[in-house]
């Protein structure tokens, strides 16, 4: 059985399909759900998955590197970071080369980097009227939004389209694409180039 670990910081309407994807599957299991806030809808998602859970500590994320023992505990092969908004430190990256991958709502390299996430993301692209949106699934370096590219789906953007339609949008894509990627990276040994 391969394990992943679920990060989130939020909503975790992309972990809800995730784990959806994977509850019935026969190789690979939500096998922990990590968020740094503690009121994250997440979290009360996991508890009523029978998923265990942690909640990080800013402190102690970024000075120890004490999550290494608890992924190991948990046997985690594979982070898929969905709307975790903390940069992933060196050392986790080390730990898991080729193996943590992320979620953007636009398509990168553009409307990248720190502060573009969510909302921000989606308004940056309105104001540049752009006629064309999507979702981009990366490999996670140390540096936001700037890992190998894995995966990219495009959705049309119609002149009247305000933001908010933008963001269901690229959210139905990211619905409809990230398991999917995720168990195809898994099934296939997929590693960083
Ligand atoms: C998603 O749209 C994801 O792409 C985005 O946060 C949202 C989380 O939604 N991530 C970023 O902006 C990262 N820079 P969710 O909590 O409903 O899955």
């Amino acid at each position: 059985m391969k394990k992943i670990a679920l990060f989130a910081s939020g909503r975790g309407s992309n972990a809800a399909q995730i784990i959806a994807h994977f509850r019935q599957h026969r190789n690979i299991e939500v096998g922990l759900v990590v968020s740094n806030k503690s009121t994250a809808g997440v979290l009360a998602l996991a508890r009523a998955e029978g998923i265990p859970q942690l909640t990080l500590q800013r402190q102690e994320f970024y000075h120890t590197e004490n999550i290494l023992a608890k992924l190991a505990q948990h046997s985690i092969d594979f982070i898929a970071l969905a709307g975790f908004l903390w940069l992933i430190p060196e050392y986790l990256v080390r730990a898991f080369e080729g193996a943590i991958v992320n979620i953007h709502p636009a398509l990168l390299p553009r409307y990248g980097g720190k502060g573009m996430y969510g909302h921000h993301v989606h308004q940056a692209v309105w104001r540049a009227r752009e006629r064309e949106s999507g979702m981009t699934i990366h490999y996670v370096n140390e540096v936001y939004d700037e890992g190998h590219i894995i995966f990219q789906a495009r959705c049309a953007l119609d002149p009247k389209d305000q933001p908010e339609d933008i963001a269901r949008k690229v959210l139905a894509l990211e619905h409809a694409h990230y398991a999917p990627v995720i168990e195809n990276i898994l099934l296939n040994n997929h590693t960083q180039p």
